[in-house]
């Protein structure tokens, strides 16, 4: 079964294709023909992963999914959240992002957070919901070259290696992508 997933984001086509096994063909919004950049104008990740799905099975009339992911830090009431990719400002700098971070948790003990991904799915024009969730903290430096992100910042529950450090096997073991993709993957096999 041929699925786009609405990212061209290598990283997460990778990620998902692995957990989604042979049963299904992931196509990327490339390789759909969708060149422009996907609506993202909501205040949750609830709205706006359903934004980006709609968009695509509107115009493209595919099954399709979209994924939205915050990082959410307990001591910053939950921000980035939403708002992660651009936290910094517009030009979407992970490494303005991850600086800004550790400026906003300057002497800050507490540090924990979760990554959290909602997916929406829509498939014969039904929309279906999964959410993932990787509790952690926020490290005082970066660790790791792997992943993308804030993951050289996010030390992961019960681990003692970054996000950054973990290969993709690893990482997609323990992510909150992984978890929301599992639950989707489990509802497509039995769909
Ligand atoms: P998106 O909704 O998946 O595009 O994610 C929004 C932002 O959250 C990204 O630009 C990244 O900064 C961050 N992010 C999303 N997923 C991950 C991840 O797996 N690791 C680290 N950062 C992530």
């Amino acid at each position: 079964m041929e699925l786009c997933f609405a990212t061209n984001n290598q990283h997460k086509l990778d990620e998902v294709s692995q957990l989604l096994g042979d049963s299904f063909k992931v196509v990327s919004l490339e390789a759909i023909g969708c060149t422009e950049e996907l609506p993202e104008e909501q205040d949750t990740l609830e709205g706006n992963s359903l934004q980006k799905a709609k968009y695509v099975s509107d115009k493209f009339n595919i099954s399709c999914f979209a994924d939205d992911t915050g990082l959410e830090v307990e001591a910053l009431d939950g921000a980035p959240g939403v708002y992660s990719a651009r936290y910094a400002g517009e030009q979407r700098s992970s490494e303005d992002n991850m600086n800004l971070l550790l400026e906003k948790l300057v002497n800050q003990t507490n540090r924990k957070a979760r990554f959290r991904t909602v997916i929406t799915l829509i498939l014969d024009n039904q929309t279906y919901q999964f959410e993932g969730i990787a509790n952690g903290e926020i490290l005082e430096s970066k660790r790791g070259e792997k992943g993308f992100g804030y993951d050289p910042l996010f030390l992961p529950e019960g681990m003692n290696k970054s996000m950054a450090e973990l290969t993709s096997t690893e990482k997609n073991a323990i992510s909150h992508r992984g978890e929301a993709v599992r639950k989707l993957v489990a509802f497509l096999k039995q769909h």
